[in-house]
């Protein structure tokens, strides 16, 4: 039913990979999480990366990863759907290698919202796992704002209401 690789974005905590995976279920696609890929691939935690090799370097395994699933495109493998990392799209000029690689949904959720569901599941999460509930709410807030102008390049943006399969369904038959 899809030819195209679907592609999930949208900041720590939205619910990417729950959705994704129930979508590539439906689909009867595989589903691949760009986090679990990486870890796999370094044989070290997301947090084990950062805190070893920093920042920059992990951007740059999102990086090439993303290069790797262009290549296997233009070899014309299998459409997969896959869940990339909160802050992916936004370094590398990746947002623009997403939108060639499938198609993309940006999942949308209010700060207070992500706030809430991200409260209790920061420990793995090494650029919020040690701020205190008013420092994680400030740090959401700012970097929402400053993520979303390239969250809002995906194809289809998608609020808290319809994040369901049905509709992602729906929105991947227009597309
Ligand atoms: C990050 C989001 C995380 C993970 C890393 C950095 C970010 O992925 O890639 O901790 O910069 O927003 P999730 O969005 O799956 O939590």
């Amino acid at each position: 039913m899809v030819s195209n690789n679907v592609i999930l974005i949208g900041f720590m905590g939205v619910g990417k990979t729950s959705l994704g995976k129930k979508i590539a279920r439906n689909l009867d696609l595989e589903f691949i999480d760009t986090d679990e890929i990486i870890e796999k691939q370094q044989g070290k935690t997301i947090a084990q990366i950062f805190e070893e090799e920093g920042e920059e370097y992990f951007r740059r395994l999102e990086f090439d990863l993303i290069q790797s699933y262009k290549r296997e495109k233009t070899a014309k493998a299998k459409p997969k759907v896959i869940s990339v990392g909160g802050g992916l799209p936004v370094y590398n000029n990746l947002m623009k290698d997403l939108n060639q690689l499938g198609t993309t949904l940006y999942l949308q959720r209010p700060a207070k919202e992500l706030f809430n569901r991200l409260v209790n599941a920061k420990d793995k999460r090494p650029l919020v796992m040690r701020l205190n509930e008013e420092e994680l709410l400030s740090y959401i807030e700012e970097t929402l704002l400053n993520r979303e102008a390239f969250y809002n390049q995906a194809k289809f943006i998608v609020d808290r209401n319809h994040q369901e399969v049905k509709t992602i369904l729906d929105l991947l038959k227009q597309s």
